[in-house]
């Protein structure tokens, strides 16, 4: 249906009125995407190798599917989620960049399904989210391309904000979405998580991300968030310390089949859970001061503390599962550590560095390092991948140098990122020295730097409705409201363009 919208459906009059060249790539684009629907819809699966109560046959990985491999982790892992920060700071290469990361990730679908070597069987789930992945990325350019046509008279100009909140979100997802699908691609290679070990597996890899997701925002909030955060009125120990109680009390109650026997791990998960909640409702009273300001707290560091102290001392069978435990468990510990001395000596429990949130010190990147680390960590510590590792010949100190190499790239990209973003969203105040946090409206810098920001980062055309202003205004809050909320200026909110 909504590559109809490309083609032949509603959108087919108001393409003939727009300029051609300008869409070209973005059509061929839909087209392709078109072409390969049949293919989404399944491939035949040949199972004949795989042994019985196996999910892959003993052949290698052909070249076939290992250049999917490459291929989809360069476009889902890089170009997406570098066109998402296009997109969001609204840059004339957000369009180039994901019609090419789409056609990119076309190519990679093909070799996916066209590839010979090892089997795998077709209830792969893999193979099931890749086809949910495939539609949500067709709906995604279908989407781009109806912003891209600028309707925007009558019914479309209701229609319009829907569908760009809807681009927005989607577009949001994608590196989330593009995360699990490459963890399923892993575990589906290699014929992991099944039967016994599902369970298992889940908690490594669910924890594991969420430790890395963790380590994210922390980053956020750290270079581009301070100020957002502060305009919340609440410690980001409030935050922390709600998260951690609900999630506390979901543990509580389903680590273990209430009313079955108590077996293995049950009693540690379960009292984990309840360890949760009591620390996170401790950390969200001590999140407000006597006077009802908000105040910084050690709790959530004090809770990934003992985390990383109890998940480590879970019984191992193999010699470096216990080692790799061992490590993980250091590294969370030292999340937890550094957590709180930065709040309680390096901050002395102010919100950031400098009141107007620009400024971090070195150490605060430790805690949010350790916690990419602590993911890649757990992530990669479960039964079946301790079991490879000691068979390869590779030993523990060797593997968890990759786990550290792949902490590092991760945690590198998520700050050229937000480099990305922040040099366009807080151009003004990287460019300019500033008095009193921002220079006086009007004034010759903020002219410029506006010019600057317009013809540097704006793609063409996409600024001319209301709503595109609104909105920038609103993404710019950063820029512009954080010294003044008492007095929002309408002339910075209007942004001067006409
Ligand atoms: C290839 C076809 C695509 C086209 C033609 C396209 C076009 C556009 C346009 C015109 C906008 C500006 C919308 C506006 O605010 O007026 C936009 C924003 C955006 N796009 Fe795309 N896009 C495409 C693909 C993608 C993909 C694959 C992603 C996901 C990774 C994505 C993520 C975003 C995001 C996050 C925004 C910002 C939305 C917001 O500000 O809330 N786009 N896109
Ligand atoms: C986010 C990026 C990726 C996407 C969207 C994607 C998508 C797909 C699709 C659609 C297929 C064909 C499934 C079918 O047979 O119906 C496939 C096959 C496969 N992919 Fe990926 N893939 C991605 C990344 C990866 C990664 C990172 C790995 C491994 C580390 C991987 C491993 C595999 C394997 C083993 C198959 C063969 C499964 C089969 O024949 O059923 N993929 N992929």
């Amino acid at each position: 249906m909504a590559l109809r919208l490309a083609g032949r459906g509603p959108v087919a009059s108001p393409l003939r009125r727009i300029d051609f060249g300008q869409l070209s790539a973005t059509t061929v684009t839909a087209i392709l995407a078109a072409a390969f629907l049949p293919m989404a819809l399944g491939h035949e699966h040949d199972e004949g190798n795989i042994p019985d109560g196996e999910t892959v046959s003993a052949e290698p990985i052909d070249t076939t599917l290992w250049i999917h491999i490459f291929v989809q982790m360069f476009a889902f892992g890089i170009l997406f989620p570098l066109g998402m920060v296009l997109g969001i700071i609204k840059s004339r290469w957000h369009v180039p960049l994901q019609v090419l990361a789409t056609a990119i990730a076309l190519l990679g679908y093909a070799l996916g399904h066209l590839h010979g070597g090892r089997q795998f069987v077709s209830s792969n789930v893999h193979a099931k989210f890749g086809t949910i992945i495939f539609f949500l990325m067709v709906g995604q350019v279908a989407l781009g391309i109806y912003l891209k046509l600028h309707l925007e008279k009558g019914i479309n100009g209701r229609i319009r904000p829907i569908i760009r909140r809807i681009h927005g979100i989607n577009g949001k997802a994608f590196p989330v979405v593009s995360w699990v699908q490459m963890l399923f691609g892993g575990i589906t290679a290699l014929g992991f998580c099944q039967g016994d070990h599902l369970g298992q597996c889940l908690a490594h890899f669910i924890m594991g991300s969420a430790f890395i997701a963790y380590g994210i925002l922390l980053t956020l909030l750290l270079l581009v968030g301070q100020l957002w955060l502060r305009r919340t009125g609440r410690s980001q120990e409030f935050f922390d310390s709600v998260v951690i109680a609900a999630w506390g009390c979901v543990n509580t109650f389903t680590e273990h089949r209430w009313g079955t026997a108590w077996v293995r791990n049950d009693w540690q998960h379960t009292t984990m859970g309840i360890v949760w909640w009591c620390a996170g409702l401790a950390g969200v009273w001590l999140s407000r001061d006597r006077d009802g300001s908000p105040k910084r707290n050690f709790i959530p560091g004090f809770v990934i503390l003992i985390t990383g102290w109890a998940m480590s001392a879970h019984p191992q069978d193999m010699m470096i599962s216990a080692m790799v435990h061992k490590v993980f468990g250091y590294n969370l510990m030292g999340v937890g550590i550094t957590r709180i001395i930065e709040i309680s000596f390096v901050l002395h429990d102010k919100p950031g560095m400098a009141e107007d949130g620009s400024q971090s010190h070195s150490f605060q990147y430790v805690p949010i390092f350790l916690l990419f680390a602590s993911g890649f960590m757990f992530m990669g510590a479960t039964e079946e991948q301790m079991a490879l590792v000691k068979n390869s010949g590779m030993d523990a100190v060797a593997y968890i140098l990759i786990l550290y190499s792949l902490a590092f790239l991760l945690f590198l990209f998520v700050h050229m990122l937000i480099y990305v973003y922040d040099r366009s969203a807080n151009a003004q105040k990287l460019a300019q020295p500033v008095a009193n946090g921002r220079a006086a409206p009007g004034t010759r810098t903020e002219e410029d730097g506006r010019l600057g920001d317009a013809g540097e980062f704006e793609l063409e055309g996409l600024m001319t409705d209301d709503e595109d202003e609104d909105d920038a205004s609103r993404r710019n809050l950063l820029k512009h409201g954080e010294d003044d909320l008492a007095s929002p200026n309408p002339a910075l909110r209007n942004g001067g363009r006409s």
